[in-house]
Formats: C-alpha cells, structure tokens, sequence
C-alpha cells in the first residue's frame, strides 16, 4: 500500500520524455514547488531545488563519477539516494520518492499545507 503521507504527481509521460541538460540534473514542478531530477546510472532521484548550506541551485551544478550531487557554489556534495552530506559538513538534502510507471515518471511529495 502507498504511503499516506505523499502525493504522487506525474511529471511525464515516459522516462524518454525528460530531456536532461548535459549535467544530468533537471527542474521540474512538482505539487506547485520547483525540485530537480538527478539522473545517474540509469536511476532518477527528486531533491530540492537549492542546495541546504546557502541556498545554490543544484541545476547550476554537477552530478560526480559516484552519483553525488555537487553544489555549485561551495562544492558541497550530497548523495542523491540518501541526502547524506558526504564531505561531512553536516548538512541533509531533501528527497522525495520517484517511481517509474507503465503510465510514466511520478515523483511524490509530502502531503501537508498544500495539498
Ligand atoms: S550553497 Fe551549496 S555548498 Fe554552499
């Protein structure tokens, strides 16, 4: 049974139809809220759209050769799977879960005061 607390919106029809940027990581709205889509090997992963530590656009970054997301502006990296900050400054990226359906790509947010 899906999670009560998340609801699913679906951001397109196949997963052919995200054209990702050269640096794998696309906007995309979500519920009313901008977040981006990381793709690495093959697997799509939904986290905020700007980076925990002073607010860098994760779209203006980069996506390294271990699936870390790479702020752009101070080099932050945090594992796109597990939000973990992994050069250890202390700081937890937010995710939400993607599914890739016979209908095509969801990505889920928390139900709360919007919706
Ligand atoms: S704003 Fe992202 S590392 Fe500082």
């Amino acid at each position: 049974m899906s999670d009560p607390n998340y609801k699913w919106f679906k951001v397109a029809a196949s997963e052919e139809e995200l054209i990702f940027p050269e640096n794998g990581i696309l906007e995309l709205e979500v519920g009313g809220k901008t977040v981006c889509l990381g793709r690495f090997n093959g697997k799509l992963f939904a986290f905020a759209q700007k980076c925990p530590h002073a607010g860098g656009y994760f779209c203006k970054g980069w996506i390294d050769a271990l699936g870390n997301v790479v702020c752009p502006l101070h080099r932050y990296k945090f594992n796109m799977e597990t939000g973990r900050n992994v050069t250890g400054e202390g700081y937890y990226l937010k995710r939400w879960p993607v599914e890739l359906r016979e209908d095509g790509v969801w990505v889920a947010r928390e139900k709360g005061f919007f919706f």
